[in-house]
């Protein structure tokens, strides 16, 4: 068979690695500590499986609901927005719902980007990022997220002439995987460095209700002028516990909303009526679930953070999403010490370099098993720390 060369373009070969060393350890009879991965283990709202349930009992909830969906569900993803962040969205022009971020992630490349066409990717940075360019063999722009600069891009350091040159900004604040939260003031200034440069911003917000230290993440759009040259896509995975459920919103410029909606017409009918009727029951009422989601992520991220202090490792306190990003603390590569912990401790973890090369020296810890084991796998990192010297 032969196949097309876009594959071979992936970034599969950490990913393949880690599925090995977990296959690998799984094997030895080890029990296996997985914080390699980023879905919650949280329940979704009762309301939410309630709503799923008895609307999927109703004949009439079997039809295509096109890629725009429901009215009911974009007027609910604008009351949102207006409770939220207080920004006014026309549901019929400004909101598109999408299957999941990732779905509108990988797609919007589609509708921005030719082939050879510079796109600016935050580096390290959710995988789709750089993986949705090179499907439609667009050109990266890193943009270098460093711990010197609170892991957020410093545009006086990108060549001006790509600035230029380049159609679209990818950016993800609170941030996956640094957990870095961007200001009001930075988001201003992304606006000014886009508007001067003729680019598009695509800021991927789905992380901005894990936050738990009081901070309230700011929505991209409520900087003055975003929604002239911008959007937004969230996501009800992470703030819902709804990961499987496969639905998230866009929201912003109704050009580029458009251009998306042209390009998932032709690949999607959209989503089930009765997970659209779930999101709207999210959307409208569940502010609860949120809470409780911040207060179990910060008792989780103090178990790890304080636990790992005591063992000598030193790493900062994430103040938002479900992941600690910590440097490596034995001095070798990422993934030799991730594959080095996972084979003496059980403890799987990600290798910074899979976000991108500005993530070596980084491991990622996703906070998505419950405190006991988390203090198990705290307590299995303290004797492999010490086993060390
Ligand atoms: C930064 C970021 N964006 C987008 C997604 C995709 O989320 P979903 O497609 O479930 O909405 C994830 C999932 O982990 C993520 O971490």
């Amino acid at each position: 068979m032969k196949f097309a060369s876009r594959l071979d373009k992936l970034q599969i070969s950490i990913y393949s690695q880690l599925a090995e060393l977990k296959k690998e350890i799984q094997q030895t009879g080890k029990k296996l500590i997985d914080l390699s991965i980023g879905s919650p283990d949280l329940a979704p709202p009762q309301e939410v499986k309630k709503v799923i349930s008895e609307q999927a009992l109703n004949d009439q909830a079997y039809d295509y609901t096109l890629t725009r969906g429901t009215v009911e569900f974009r007027e609910a993803c604008a009351k949102w927005y207006k409770n939220r962040f207080n920004i006014e969205l026309d549901p019929e022009t400004e909101i598109l719902p999408v299957m999941g971020s990732q779905d509108g992630l990988s797609h919007i490349f589609w509708a921005m980007i030719d082939k050879g066409d510079y796109a600016l990717i935050p580096d390290p940075g959710y995988p789709i990022y750089s993986d949705g360019l090179a499907l439609v063999e667009g050109q990266k722009v890193s943009l270098p997220l460093q711990r010197e600069n609170n892991f957020l891009p410093d545009f006086s350091q990108i060549n001006p002439s790509l600035a230029e040159q380049a159609k679209l900004m990818i950016l993800n604040y609170p941030n996956n995987p640094t957990a870095a939260i961007a200001s009001p003031d930075f988001f201003q200034d992304v606006v000014r460095f886009a508007s001067n440069n003729g680019i598009v911003v695509c800021h991927d917000a789905a992380y901005t209700e894990l936050a738990y230290e009081g901070d309230k993440p700011t929505s991209f759009l409520e900087a003055k002028g975003a929604k002239d040259i911008g959007i937004e896509f969230h996501s009800l995975s992470k703030s819902f516990n709804m990961a499987g459920v496969r639905l998230g919103f866009v929201v912003g410029n109704c050009q580029v909303i458009k251009a998306l909606e042209k390009i998932k017409t032709n690949i999607d009918y959209g989503t089930f009526r009765p997970l659209l009727k779930a999101g709207t029951a999210a959307l409208l009422g569940l502010p609860t679930t949120i809470e409780k989601n911040r207060q179990t992520y910060k008792q989780r991220r103090n178990i790890w953070v304080d636990g790992c202090f005591s063992a000598g490792w030193k790493i900062d306190k994430p103040k938002a999403t479900m992941f600690v990003w910590a440097p490596v603390p034995t001095g070798q590569d990422s993934l030799s010490f991730v594959t080095d912990l996972a084979r003496k401790s059980g403890v799987l973890l990600v290798p910074g370099v899979a976000f991108g090369e500005h993530g070596e020296g980084f491991v990622r810890i996703g906070l998505v098993q419950n405190e006991n084991i988390l203090e198990d796998a705290v307590g299995r990192v303290r004797t492999f720390l010490s086993n060390q010297d």
